[in-house]
């Protein structure tokens, strides 16, 4: 390694470190691309596990290999080596952790899969960094949540987030812009705990190769720059469901009082979850749904009788379509079935339903909506599986009532 390089904050740097030692308890850094929020939100973690001997801290994300690419060798390993150098830290690749010479421990890991969530969630921190939280569902933060309980002396624990912004119906936008509950839309009741700052690429400009800005990020397509370069929370390009809109969510007060018939889908998995919908004629009315974050099957078809969203009126069946590649997990789903898992064909079909406004979202389908905006392909046509939970459940529910009743009659 050269010489050390001191950080040295940009100025809006220097404001969001000014939050962080605010009173807020949840801190959003968002904002366009290389704009310097995960530096920033790694620089703070090196101080508190500096000023605070034993403590512990994870950063996380969805995909363990991002976390490790992104975050731990592009900023935290390099920090580190500017910090303390790199005899005051040992890097145990195995456990993905970084130990300090001051006994503190810096934890990285994915909440994407079931082996790695076990192992960072099977300790206690002082802070928790949720990077890049586009990708990562409201349940699996709020199941990470109480796991900041460690106590160290003087150090509040805090929770930080960053990403670049996803589209307006995102839970990120709803609770720290919007300053409303995810679940159930009140306002928050301690809103000053929840504080956002947005960081832009034009912040970060002196850390930056001379033409990035002029040359990649005004380059992109329309959409593609308001998130990217303007840090705006959009629909962005390669939406699936683009022709979903605004008057399309409905209220309770608002759903028909009969339907036809109902229907559910069940999708499995360490995010599992499960919508349910009904028809009226043609239209399509996404009734309910519900998710939660590395839970068993058998707990979770609990969780949906408890909540009675097996229920319907007049003793009419509630088929569950399932993943078909839950296996034994759909016995457990009571009113279980295989689904049409024609990823394609489902799309198209629900896409027409949207386009000739036959499909509604009632307002209390959290999960839905917060995905059904973000929910795109990459720039090969490949649908992009991450935050998709809810839109899996929702296709299973739609298209195989539909293909089973071209069966039917
Ligand atoms: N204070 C600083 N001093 C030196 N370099 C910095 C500083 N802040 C950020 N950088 C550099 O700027 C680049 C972008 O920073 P960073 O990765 O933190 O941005 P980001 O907003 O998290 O980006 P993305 O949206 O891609 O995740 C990196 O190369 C980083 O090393
Ligand atoms: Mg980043």
């Amino acid at each position: 390694m050269g010489t050390a390089v001191v950080f040295k904050p940009t100025s809006i740097q220097r404001k969001a470190l000014s939050l962080l030692k605010g009173g807020a308890k949840h801190i959003l850094l968002f904002g366009g691309s290389r704009s310097g929020k995960t530096t920033v939100l790694v620089m703070a973690i090196i101080f508190r596990a500096l000023m605070y001997a034993g403590s512990r801290h994870l950063i996380c994300r969805y995909r363990a290999k991002d976390a490790k690419s992104s975050v731990l060798r592009e900023t935290l390993i390099p920090w580190l080596n500017n910090t303390v150098s790199n005899n005051g830290y040992r890097y145990l690749a195995h456990e993905s952790m970084i130990t300090l010479y001051n006994g503190s421990e810096i934890w990285i890991g994915g909440l994407g899969d079931k082996e790695q969530a076990d192992k960072i969630l099977g300790h206690e921190y002082n802070t928790i960094y949720f990077n890049e939280i586009s990708q990562i569902s409201y349940a699996a933060v709020t199941t990470a949540y109480s796991r900041l309980a460690m106590k160290i002396k003087g150090c509040r624990n805090l929770f930080y987030y960053d990403c670049n912004p996803g589209s307006p119906l995102h839970w990120a936008y709803k609770i720290f812009v919007l300053k409303k509950t995810f679940l159930t839309s009140e306002p928050l009741e301690k809103p000053e705990l929840y504080q956002s700052m947005i960081l832009n690429p034009e912040d970060n400009r002196a850390n930056l190769p001379d033409d990035y800005i002029s040359d990649i990020l005004d380059a992109l397509p329309e959409k593609q720059r308001a998130r990217f370069r303007d840090g705006l929370w959009t629909k962005t390009e390669g939406v699936i469901y683009e022709k979903f809109d605004e008057t399309m969510i409905v209220k309770i007060s608002e759903l028909p009082e009969k339907f036809d018939r109902y229907a559910g889908g069940q999708d499995f998995g360490l995010n599992i979850t499960f919508v349910k919908i009904a028809w009226v004629g043609e239209k399509i009315f996404v009734l309910d749904d519900y998710g939660a974050f590395n839970m068993t099957t058998q707990s979770f078809n609990e969780e949906l009788s408890a909540r009675r969203l097996l229920n319907c009126p007049d003793e009419m069946g509630l088929p569950v379509y399932c993943d078909p590649a839950g296996g034994e997990r759909i016995q457990e789903i009571t009113g279980g079935v295989k689904a049409n898992n024609s990823v394609e064909s489902g799309i198209d079909y629900i896409n027409a339903k949207i386009e000739r406004r036959q499909f509604f979202v009632c307002d209390r389908c959290t999960g839905v909506l917060s995905e059904i905006w973000d929910y795109c392909r990459d720039e090969a046509g490949q649908v992009v599986k991450v935050n998709d939970h809810f839109m899996d459940a929702l296709r299973y529910a739609i298209f195989s009532d539909i293909q089973q009743g071209i069966i039917l009659s």
